[in-house]
């Protein structure tokens, strides 16, 4: 009797993991909206592409966005600096990770 329902608590739980995951992989527009709103005042994107760019990894890459974003005081989570840091190097960067 007791087994049907903690079946279905463990679907649901498992549900509840396939949502977030499926939350986590749309993040790609969420970094391009941040991106844009707030990182496109001072430089645009030819500063990730100019001759003798200060970054030359990828770990460095998430902390010069963190340094930017830090400045700019924005306080974002570690995931939007993380998916920031990703979607730059997709687009302009492309350090092997
Ligand atoms: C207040 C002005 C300002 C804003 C707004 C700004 N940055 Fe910067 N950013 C700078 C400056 C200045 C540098 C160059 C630092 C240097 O050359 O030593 C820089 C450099 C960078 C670099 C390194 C470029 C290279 O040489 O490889 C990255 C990456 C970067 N910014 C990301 C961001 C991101 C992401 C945002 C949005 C959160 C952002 N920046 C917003 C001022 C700004």
């Amino acid at each position: 009797m007791n087994i049907l329902p903690t079946g279905l608590a463990a679907a649901a739980a498992l549900l509840a993991l396939g949502a977030l995951a499926t939350a986590h992989a749309e993040t790609g527009e969420n970094a391009e909206e941040l991106y844009k709103t707030n990182c496109l005042k001072c430089h645009g994107s030819e500063i990730y592409t100019r001759e003798g760019r200060i970054i030359d990894s990828f770990d460095g890459l998430e902390r010069q966005v963190q340094r930017c974003e830090t400045a700019l005081g924005l306080r974002w989570f570690d995931e939007d600096i993380k998916d920031v840091a990703a979607y730059l190097n997709h687009h302009f960067y492309r350090f092997e990770r």
